[in-house]
């Protein structure tokens, strides 16, 4: 059976007291409706509508989704309403799947369920919740059915008692969607058409309502304010954590990673606390990440080691290189297996060969260094003049003594080596050593000044 999702994302969100539209806001790094869009997507829609409304434009430009098709719902009357404006789009065989745009940690299992439901009729993901405060309570006759929902607003003291409640998700075929759509009215406290009233439609005549349990409140948790949305990204970061334990990752504390974006990872690697992982993150076999790290977009290969408070962005590390404390690893850096990059060293466009170090308070950008190199500490390739980036490329096993300054562009050939306090500015050769400081004198009988009286 076709199967076409209907994604809610229209409202507003006035409770978040922000310009940017609700649904763009990030749970674990990415829009809210990224996240409903990914798990919409793998249960393999022929369609993917999203109703979007409030800041539409914006919302278009900053999800990056070809396969969707966006609704526009100009006039926000109600979640009722906002179906309807996509039904146009939805073939008349198929089961629609309503999914709500700030709902971002609804699983897949559950979705099925849902869907499955719904070929007796209409399928209806609910929850218990302790605080059911503001949501859509699921009203059950003598018999155990589900009879309606009725919205806080609109509810006595009495069914405000009801902890079950509504999460907004629900399927049904579009043959009894639509003209159960047709029949709902605005007669409520918000003068809105409520999807939620297909529920009392449907039951009153004769067609099936099945709830189906959310496996957690936090699954279904919608987010109104930025107190349920920190709620929902402390969630997602455990669940987060929790899948990467299950593969195999050793976190020194699940409570403290913080991951916004995808980490891949090998065996038997360690991730201390306060590490924060960001975009598209590839770790190996035995990489060990220590505390306060921030590694974005990079690849480690097996065995590598950062060490604490390192930032490594844009990077591809090789197999056992060693990189911080306090590292600076930024977009462009390319380090072949064994180089070692130490505390203060920062790094920008660098391709650094086999087993070079840099250990101490060094700038290499756009720099090619060869490999068993030693760049001294406070070594500086100058790389700009000014107007232009310059290159400076380094040969195998070349010494570079403390506090080199390299003006680019700048050759310095393989075995060559440079004195400590040099400034460098033209080609060194093969295996020469280039002095390039003022020779040292010393003033014999020098009287140092006294204090004056
Ligand atoms: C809704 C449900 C409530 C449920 C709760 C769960 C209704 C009437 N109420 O209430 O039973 O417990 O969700 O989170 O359905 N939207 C549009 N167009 C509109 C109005 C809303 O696209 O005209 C979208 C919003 O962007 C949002 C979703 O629908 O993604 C839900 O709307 P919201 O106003 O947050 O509904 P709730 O009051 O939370
Ligand atoms: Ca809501």
């Amino acid at each position: 059976m076709r199967l076409e999702v209907i994604v809610l994302a229209a409202g507003e969100g006035t409770r978040m007291q922000s310009s940017i539209p609700k649904v763009l806001h990030v749970v674990g790094g990415r829009p809210l409706l990224e996240h409903v869009l990914n798990v919409a997507s793998d249960l393999s829609p022929d369609t993917l509508n999203v109703v979007i409304g409030h800041g539409g434009a914006e919302v278009k430009a900053r999800i990056e989704a070809p396969d969707v098709a966006w609704v526009d719902q100009a006039e926000r009357k109600g979640t009722g309403h906002a179906v309807i404006q996509a039904m146009d789009n939805v073939d008349p065989s198929a089961t629609v799947l309503v999914l709500y745009g700030d709902v971002p940690l609804i699983e897949k299992t559950t979705l099925e369920q849902c869907i499955a439901a719904a070929s007796d009729g209409i399928g209806i993901v609910t929850v218990e919740m302790s605080d059911p405060k503001g949501l859509g309570r699921i009203l059950r006759g003598a018999d155990g059915r589900i009879s309606a929902i009725i919205e806080e607003q609109d509810a006595t003291e009495q069914q405000r008692t009801i902890k079950e409640v509504n999460t907004g998700i629900l399927a049904a075929s579009s043959a009894t969607l639509a003209p159960l759509l047709a029949s709902i009215e605005t007669h409520n406290s918000q003068g809105e058409y409520y999807l939620t009233d297909v529920i009392s439609l449907a039951a009153s005549s004769g067609t099936q309502v099945t709830g189906v349990n959310a496996i957690c409140p936090e699954e279904v948790q919608g987010i109104n304010d930025h107190i349920q949305l920190a709620a929902v990204e402390r969630h997602f970061q455990r669940r987060e954590a929790e899948r990467l334990m299950v593969s195999g990752v050793t976190l020194a504390d699940p409570a403290r990673l913080d991951l916004r974006g995808t980490l891949t990872a090998g065996r038997d690697c360690f991730i201390d606390i306060n590490v924060v992982i960001e975009g598209t993150v590839a770790i190996g076999d035995n990489v060990s990440i220590g505390p306060g790290c921030v590694v974005t977009d990079s690849e480690l290969a097996d065995g590598v080691v950062v060490e604490a408070h390192s930032v490594v962005e844009g990077a591809i590390v090789g197999s056992r290189c060693r990189l911080g404390p306090f590292a600076r690893v930024r977009p462009g850096t390319e380090l072949a297996e064994g180089a070692r990059i130490g505390n203060f060293v920062e790094t920008k466009k660098a391709i650094i060969g086999a087993g070079t170090k840099a250990n101490h308070l060094a700038y290499l950008g756009d720099s090619t260094i060869g490999a068993e190199c030693n760049i001294g500490a406070g070594t500086v390739t100058c790389n700009y003049d000014g107007v232009d980036k310059n290159e400076t490329h380094i040969g195998d096993g070349v010494f570079v003594g403390t506090n080199s300054t390299l003006v680019a562009p700048l050759t310095i050939d393989e075995g060559a080596y440079v004195a400590a306090g040099s400034t460098i500015t033209s080609k060194v050769d093969s295996e020469d050593l280039a002095v390039g400081r003022a020779r040292q004198r010393n003033i014999q009988g020098w009287v140092p000044p006294t204090k004056r009286k």
